[in-house]
């Protein structure tokens, strides 16, 4: 009966994750899947976000309504934008409380693809895998525009962060996109390659989306990570600022470690109060015909962190923990590196920033990085930096050292 069925190939992440798990050599490390990992090479919880699920308890809970929570969904808006936002007060920002980012962006992309059918979407080069088959799913043609400069990898530069992407070709592509189209933009820590535009950058690409009336799509799975909550969500503030049509999706997988809550939310600027309103129901209309109502239990425990200034601000604090120790690792990396081939500038390590970095490693490096090695990173040359600790950093450092130098 199902012969005709076609096979599904796998994810290449989590298929990569499969073959680490059966790999049997003891010293086997895994930097390919992007979770944060503490220093014991543990999935840690944050205190805030363990206090505030434990005064949740665990109990029935009702159905959310479809669109979500109303106290979480009231505090992520003012997280993203800031808590006295003009467009918040005015009630121009609808707001869905969603499964995880994949949820938001999934929810954004039917809801364009229904009231703007000729959008197409363009994506960075390269992105997350899965930003791809999340809008070509909704029925979206999927194209690309120039973003990572790889030739920069190992060449000296002045300025942090202005570096590493093909900027004026970006600009270029962005001038010739027709009214409506959709462009996907990372606010901060490019997910697969760390390298993030800087504030004159963004200035500049924001008023290209305003003068080609283009629809930006901003997906932020990493706030905090880069730099501060707000330099994090610069971008998604300053083109609400504009007043563009932005749609942000928001994750809180990494930052709050609500993974397998699937806990993330879905913002849209409108013009005005009431088009927010006629968007949401759209909205409330999708949710209902494909999940009813989002999972309550991670929804709340981030409604109860978020609400909590305690909490909220200790919250901060433990995720700008995780970002110093991310960042400590990139040092480590780059020191290690430095010191062993001083000929070659490693200096990308510590500027990119955020979980991932594009190495510059050729699939044959990779590849020989896990056959002699056991150390897993994508074949793309992405490695979770998230994933290194005290324990693994030499080992990992010093094979790289090797591969580099082949
Ligand atoms: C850039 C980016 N967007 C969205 C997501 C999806 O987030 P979630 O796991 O909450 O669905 C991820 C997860 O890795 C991501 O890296």
């Amino acid at each position: 009966m199902y012969q005709h069925v076609e096979a599904y190939a796998g994810d290449p992440i989590l298929s990569l994750v499969e073959t680490f798990k059966q790999d049997p050599r003891p010293n086997k490390i895994n930097l390919s899947i992007g979770i944060y990992f503490d220093n014991e090479g543990k999935m840690p919880l944050p205190e805030s976000v363990r206090v505030a699920s434990e005064r949740l308890g665990i109990k029935t809970q009702a159905y959310l309504p479809m669109e979500g929570h109303a106290g979480f969904r009231e505090q992520l808006g003012q997280l993203m934008l800031g808590a006295d936002n003009p467009a918040l007060q005015a009630k121009r920002v609808a707001v869905v409380q969603t499964l995880g980012g994949s949820g938001a962006l999934r929810l954004g992309a039917d809801f364009i693809h229904r009231w703007f059918p000729n959008a197409k979407l363009h994506v960075s080069d390269p992105t997350w895998d899965n930003h791809r088959g999340i809008f070509m799913g909704a029925g979206f043609t999927v194209q690309t525009y120039p973003y990572y400069d790889a030739a920069t990898i190992g060449v000296k530069f002045d300025e942090m962060c202005a570096y590493g992407v093909k900027f004026d070709e970006m600009c270029a592509y962005l001038q010739g996109l027709p009214e409506n189209d959709v462009v996907l933009l990372h606010p901060c820590c490019h997910n697969p390659t760390g390298v993030d535009l800087s504030v004159e950058q963004w200035d500049t690409v924001l008023k290209i989306v305003a003068e080609r009336k283009l629809i930006p799509f901003m997906d932020i799975a990493y706030m905090g990570f880069g730099d501060t909550f707000d330099s994090d969500a610069y971008a998604i503030r300053r083109a609400v600022d504009l007043n563009l049509p932005v749609f942000a999706s928001c994750s809180f997988s990494k930052n709050m470690s609500l993974y397998g809550q699937r806990t993330g939310g879905l913002l849209v600027l409108a013009p005005t109060a009431d088009e927010a309103e006629l968007i949401l129901g759209q909205m409330k209309l999708t949710v209902r015909r494909m999940y009813s109502s989002p999972p309550a239990q991670g929804g709340l425990t981030a409604y109860n962190v978020l609400s909590d200034a305690d909490l909220s601000a200790q919250w901060q604090n433990e995720v700008y923990e995780m970002r110093d120790r991310i960042r400590a690792m990139r040092q480590k990396l780059y020191d290690v590196l430095s010191a062993r081939q001083p000929e070659k500038d490693y200096s990308y390590f510590i500027r990119q920033r955020g979980m991932f970095s594009y190495t510059g490693l050729s699939v044959a490096q990779v590849h020989r990085l896990r056959d002699e090695f056991a150390i897993y990173v994508l074949d793309t040359g992405r490695l979770c930096i998230a994933g290194l600790n005290d324990s693994n950093i030499d080992t990992v450092a010093n094979a790289l050292a090797t591969v580099f130098a082949e």
